[in-house]
């Protein structure tokens, strides 16, 4: 197993700084690694299609939505949610909640335990209306990651993604939806002790400028503006392609994204989807991140790399044309490699970006998760309809320990101590 070496960590160490904010001590976002957290398992329907069956063999147009199956048993039984897939040893596979507290206290404890510094819970511009079915456990989920984060000396931001922002979207609607949500709900969220800050500053992200089909540079200006519009001017991080740097006005940027880009204090490429092996990372690192990190640095603002541990996406993008699930997909885990590789570059003094940005802590759906998951002996194998597996014999906590290890290993990049206790 790859892991970063221990030696280099003896060189001028010093605490990582803070400020204060509401008479409390935050931590600083430079040279965090953070895990995005969707939260979004609040039932069947984000694991199986249609929500109202018990998950299981699928006839007709039944689906399964997720790559893995998850590894549920640190999580009690009111958690989790039994399925009609029998397991290789006649066990029957459990989906868990997300909108469950001792899930998100389990999560928060691995979290202390690998050594993690912490996630950035993504609110999606539909969950932050108070009309949406989900808005409740959303909200839920998010007061408990606040109360475990303080618990186990844990750090969290919030990301809201306007990746379905349209240019013919009615400002209108949207902005009066971001302020109330910013204002009731995430606003007060400024005061933990646990909310990551920079230059005194609330970190926000927003994801999706800069997209094909997506909301203009003008419309994510809005979005930021709209937060300062209540009094706080939070520390910008942008959420954009991965080929953010060919968007360059005049004539690649008819929808003024260029301004947008140089406006905000750190940009964000997305990686998921961007590198499966470890060749395509080496392209990646060295056409997407080093030349985005150059091209940042020119703009003066901070540069952040999206890495994972590998993804695949089959089976919720499934449709019949396209063919089978592609479970064998897995494999582009290389066995934890690709996780090791892609860490091990983007939190070297080579690159020394901002802080690094996993993609995911629990996205079992695109199959990116670093939670624990079962193993391809463990499957259902009579038949399997498309769940990919982590490799025989792998510790099924093998990605949180490797994004721990590396997460120390960043904070040395740093000249930093490790945040954990
Ligand atoms: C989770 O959220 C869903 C959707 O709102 C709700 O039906 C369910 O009861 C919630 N579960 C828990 C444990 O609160
Ligand atoms: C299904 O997959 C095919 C082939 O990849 C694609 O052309 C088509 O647009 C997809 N259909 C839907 C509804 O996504
Ligand atoms: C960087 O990635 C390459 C594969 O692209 C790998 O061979 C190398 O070991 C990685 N470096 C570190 C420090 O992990
Ligand atoms: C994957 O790694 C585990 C140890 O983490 C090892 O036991 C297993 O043999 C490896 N599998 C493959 C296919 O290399």
């Amino acid at each position: 197993m790859v892991r970063p070496t221990p030696a280099l960590a003896a060189a001028a160490l010093s605490a990582v700084s803070s400020v204060v904010s509401a008479d409390v001590n935050h931590a600083t976002l430079e040279g965090m690694t953070v895990w995005g957290y969707q939260g979004w398992y609040t039932g069947n329907w984000k694991w199986f299609s249609p929500a109202e069956v018990i998950a299981g063999p699928p006839t007709g147009d039944q689906r399964v939505l997720t790559d893995y199956i998850p590894y549920v048993a640190d999580y009690p039984e009111e958690c989790r949610e039994p399925t009609n897939f029998v397991l290789a040893d006649g066990s029957t596979a459990n989906w868990y909640y997300s909108n469950c507290s001792a899930v998100v206290e389990k999560h928060f404890q691995y979290m202390q335990k690998y050594k993690i510094d912490g996630v950035f819970v993504q609110r999606f511009d539909g969950a932050a209306n108070p009309n949406d079915q989900y808005y409740e456990a959303g909200v839920q989920v998010l007061q408990w990651v606040r109360q475990y984060a303080e618990q186990y000396g844990k750090y969290f931001a919030v990301e809201y993604d306007y990746s379905g922002l349209k240019p013919s979207s009615d400002p209108s609607t949207y902005l009066s939806i971001l302020k109330d949500d910013f204002t009731k709900t995430v606003k007060p969220l400024f005061d933990s002790p646990s909310y990551i800050y920079q230059d005194g500053k609330p970190v926000i992200e927003i994801y999706g400028g800069g997209f094909d089909n997506g909301g203009t540079g003008p419309q994510f200006q809005s979005l930021f503006d709209t937060m300062a519009s209540t009094g706080v001017t939070p520390w910008k991080i942008l959420g954009v392609p991965w080929t953010w740097q060919q968007q360059q006005p005049p004539a690649n940027d008819p929808n003024q994204n260029w301004d947008l880009f140089q406006s905000v204090d750190c940009i964000q490429p997305w990686g998921v989807g961007s590198y499966n092996s470890a060749s395509d990372f080496a392209n990646y690192y060295k056409n997407a991140l080093k030349t985005g990190k150059a091209t940042a640095d020119s703009l003066g603002i901070k540069f952040s790399p999206v890495i994972h541990a590998g993804t695949e996406n089959s089976n919720a993008a499934f449709n019949k044309s396209s063919g089978v699930p592609k479970g064998a997909f897995g494999q582009g885990r290389a066995n934890s490699t690709l996780l090791q590789y892609s860490l091990g570059n983007v939190t070297s003094a080579d690159l020394k970006p901002h802080f690094v940005f996993g993609a995911m802590f629990d996205e079992y759906t695109e199959g990116s998760q670093i939670l624990p998951a079962l193993s391809w002996n463990e499957l259902p194998p009579n038949p399997n309809p498309g769940f990919a597996g982590y490799d025989d014999g792998a510790d099924p906590y093998v990605y949180l320990d490797i994004a721990g290890q590396w997460t120390a290993e960043f904070h040395r990049t740093w000249g930093q101590q490790p945040l954990s206790p």
